[in-house]
């Protein structure tokens, strides 16, 4: 019955997707932030024509380390070419930032099949021009990180699931809430996203320890080249990992955690084990 619904129901809505979006997928799709976000898109294509992967959660040690950006260009470069139908939840209930982001009116959403008896499909809208389809979070009326633990949310992603190739789920950080973790429970596999120059190594290291080393699939790490370009006006964090006396991750580091993190994932040897989505190259374990 679930796979009997048409996708082509599903209402669609046009998106005005400007460059302050950070979708380089669109706005930019020749730059080396989008060719990343395509050797992404084929890493995962692997484990996906072996049968391995189809739902995948973005989450990040702390706020602000890219998870939604990567979200959002992730999604994109699924779905560029129509080929394989992309949806994309907005799992983040306490600073949902997608809806608005994609300049979208926020409506019924994923807290509201949480809450109540409403067919996640019914909830759904297809973005044009970037060809997939979203789960609004939709406003709770309860407190998010308990609806988080109910058993509705695997009913949820169950009744999704058989409508897609590819689930995508933007979560919120690993800490200071659990949301993050009950969701890692409902989805294939982790990718991390970590900050260069931000995140610090610590907190990278916790995250895949409270993840579980097997559920985390990568880390992507954001931000790493073009930093003229992409971080003017975010020197501000740089300040961060000083404040607190941890080291932020960095180039060099990153390169070595790669090595650290080259695990097998379901059986599986992956050659990649870090993304830079806004980088020219890429880490070889
Ligand atoms: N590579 C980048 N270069 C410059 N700015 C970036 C980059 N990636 C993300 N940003 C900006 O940093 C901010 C945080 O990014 P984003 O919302 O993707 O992070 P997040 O991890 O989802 O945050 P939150 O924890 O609040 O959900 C946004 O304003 C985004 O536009
Ligand atoms: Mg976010």
């Amino acid at each position: 019955m679930e796979a009997a619904f048409p996708l082509q129901q599903i209402p669609t809505e046009e998106v005005h997707v400007h460059p302050g979006s950070r979708i380089v997928m669109h706005t930019d799709p020749r730059s080396a932030g989008a060719d990343r976000f395509r050797f992404l898109r084929m890493c995962l294509r692997e484990l996906w024509n072996a049968g391995k992967l189809k739902s995948l959660l973005i989450t990040s040690p702390l706020p602000q380390d890219g998870k939604s950006t990567v979200a959002l260009n992730l999604a994109t470069a699924l779905a560029e070419g129509g080929k394989r139908t992309v949806l994309l939840i907005e799992a983040d209930l306490y600073h949902p930032t997608l809806t608005e982001r994609l300049g979208l009116e926020g409506r019924l959403g994923l807290a509201d099949c949480l809450e109540g008896s409403l067919h996640p499909v019914l909830a759904l809208r297809r973005l044009e021009p970037l060809s997939w389809y979203l789960l609004s979070a939709g406003e709770p009326r309860s407190n998010p990180t308990d609806l988080f633990q109910t058993e509705a949310l695997a009913r949820v992603i169950q009744k999704l699931s058989t409508h897609f190739d590819w689930i995508l789920i933007d979560s919120p950080p690993l800490t200071p809430l659990t949301d993050a973790l009950s969701l890692a429970r409902h989805a294939d596999a982790t990718l991390l996203v970590a900050r260069e120059g931000r995140t610090p190594r610590e907190s990278l290291e916790k995250a895949i320890a409270l993840l579980g080393r097997q559920r985390v699939l990568g880390i992507v790490l954001n931000g790493v080249e073009g930093l003229d370009r992409l971080y003017s006006g975010y020197y501000g964090y740089s300040g961060y990992s000083r404040k607190n006396g941890l080291k932020a991750i960095g180039r060099e580091e990153a390169r070595k955690e790669v090595f650290r993190f080259s695990m097998k994932w379901r059986g599986r040897a992956l050659r990649w084990r870090v993304f830079r989505p806004f980088g020219v190259g890429i880490f070889k374990p």
